[in-house]
């Protein structure tokens, strides 16, 4: 069974002066605190046991909103992570969480939504041997991480940040790896910017062909929320979806029911603690039909 880890580090510079005293990862997109909606994929993935990583002054935040999880029916453990030295930190600070399992690790401002997301999540886990990638086509490649499949869906090619990008296919912060990713990402050395770079944990893991990567597709929307106009699109796709359809996106107590973590009458108690919002409603509503 994969484990989970939730990336909700940084100083959300480019947010400043909202994030100065809230986390950004807390940050409403529409209607849900940001973290649901990474925290809503490793559910769906499965996944019961999950680490979030965030500064050691914020830890407590977190604490409040989520708590251990059990009301989730999941476990959630808190690390710090002292200065944002890069994404790939999260593999050397979680190691402990890790121990020998494989594990998904989510950036905390990311949000993943489209048809299939269950039936991918599950069959990537199960071929999982080396890291599992999942690629976006996006209009400008060249601020992300851009990697190049063969027929196979092997990754052959991976480069961040390239001035000449080969091909449209961003790297997303949905990464899903074995445990030997702790000790590559401890053999890890310092980028030009200071960071220890995902990218080359999964470059390691090109390097011996293990490397995969998935094509979310058109149809899907990979949005992050990391500046005011990202946050804000985010937030009214949410908005235009939710208002159309009546469903709800990332909503983590539906998820839970849904996965089977907890049953009708918790996710009605749930329901009740909202009670008097909309999302407290639909949760009863949820418990009642589904
Ligand atoms: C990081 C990764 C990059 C990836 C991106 C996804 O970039 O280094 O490979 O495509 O996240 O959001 P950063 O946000 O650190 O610039």
């Amino acid at each position: 069974m994969l484990k989970g880890i939730v990336l909700a580090g940084g100083r959300g510079t480019r947010l400043h002066p909202v994030t100065s005293a809230v986390s950004k990862q807390l940050l409403p997109v529409y209607n849900k605190p940001m973290i649901y909606y990474p925290l809503s994929v490793l559910m769906l993935a499965g996944i019961r046991d999950i680490l979030v990583i965030t500064r050691p002054d914020h830890i407590g935040q977190f604490r409040a909103l989520l708590g251990d999880g059990e009301h989730l029916g999941v476990s959630i453990g808190y690390a710090p992570q002292e200065e944002p030295r890069g994404i790939a930190e999260a593999l050397t600070i979680g190691a402990g969480h890790i121990g020998d399992d494989p594990f998904a690790l989510v950036l905390g401002d990311n949000v993943f939504h489209g048809p299939g997301l269950y039936s991918l999540l599950h069959t990537s886990a199960a071929e999982l041997d080396g890291c599992v990638l999942f690629g976006y086509p996006v209009s400008d490649p060249e601020r992300y991480g851009v990697g190049e499949v063969d027929a196979e869906g092997r990754l052959v090619s991976l480069e961040e940040k390239p001035a000449a990008p080969a091909s449209n296919l961003a790297v997303t912060g949905l990464y899903m790896y074995g445990p030997d990713a702790v000790d590559i990402a401890r053999g890890l050395a310092p980028s030009d910017r200071g960071e220890l770079e995902i990218t080359d944990v999964n470059i390691a893991y090109l390097k011996q062909g293990r490397a995969r990567m998935v094509d979310l597709g058109r149809g899907f929307a990979w949005l992050d929320a990391g500046t005011h106009d990202s946050l804000l699109h985010a937030a009214q796709y949410v908005q235009v979806l939710e208002e159309r359809q009546g469903i709800r996106i990332a909503c983590l107590e539906e998820i839970a029911y849904r996965m089977g973590f907890i049953d009708a009458e918790a996710c009605m108690e749930l329901g009740r603690r909202y009670g008097g919002s909309a999302y407290g409603a639909y949760l009863m509503e949820i418990a009642e039909t589904a």
